[in-house]
């Protein structure tokens, strides 16, 4: 299978790509920072977040794949003392340089990015979700490897910064599966990959 060759359809596996950004579609200022994402807003007639809910859906991811600089990122808030976003799933980290490993989850990879999807990721896991950033969300729909795009806009506008797909050189079409919008004025979109 080469890698832009359809995996089969029947495999029951989904890829999910999953960021929050601002309405102008960045997911980090260009340094990477993401002090924005503390926003103050309130949409009366939006949803609330049911600490509950969101546990049972986490419950439901089976691994996580991220970019080296998520990674860095992730380790930085964790010395921060805001804990590991990830729990106790599998995390894949795709990166070419030596990291440092800071739990048994984490897993590093190199290389063809279809053939570790397609070959190793979806015969082992069902729910497989892309967590950026925006270079290997680029990538991944890039090379065609994405089931699903679950897109959280919040409330603001940042100007500039790391786009949430970068690099992507086609137009790729997409249907709205789900809208939900909250009480913090977060809009949740779901597009599923035509
Ligand atoms: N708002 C959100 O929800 C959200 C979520 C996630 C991340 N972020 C932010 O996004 C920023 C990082 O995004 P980013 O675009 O700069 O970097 P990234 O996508 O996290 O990481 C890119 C790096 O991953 C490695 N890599 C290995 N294989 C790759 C492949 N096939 N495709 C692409 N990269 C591959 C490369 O680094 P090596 O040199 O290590 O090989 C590459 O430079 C951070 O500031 C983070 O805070 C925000």
């Amino acid at each position: 299978m080469n890698a832009e060759s359809p995996r089969p359809a029947t495999d029951g596996s989904r890829v999910t790509i999953h960021m929050a950004a601002s309405l102008d579609g960045f997911v980090a200022r260009k340094d990477g920072r993401v002090d924005w994402m503390e926003t103050s807003d309130e949409f009366a007639d939006g949803e609330t977040m049911d600490p509950e809910f969101v546990e049972a859906f986490l419950r439901t991811i089976d691994c996580y794949v991220m970019g080296s600089r998520t990674y860095e990122t992730a380790l930085r808030f964790e010395s921060q003392g805001f804990g590991w976003s990830y729990g106790d799933k599998p995390t894949f980290v795709l990166t070419s340089r030596e990291l440092p490993k800071v739990r048994d989850t984490v897993q590093f990879h190199s290389g063809d990015l279809a053939q570790f999807v397609n070959a190793q990721l979806r015969p082992r896991f069902r729910s497989i979700w892309f967590v950026g950033g925006g270079a290997v969300s680029g990538e991944c729909l890039r090379l065609g490897l994405a089931d699903e795009v679950h897109y959280s806009i919040l409330p603001i506008l940042i100007g500039d910064g790391i786009r949430f797909f970068d690099g992507l050189d086609r137009d790729v079409a997409l249907h709205l599966a789900e809208v939900k919008a909250y009480r913090n004025g977060m809009v949740d979109l779901r597009y599923e990959l035509r």
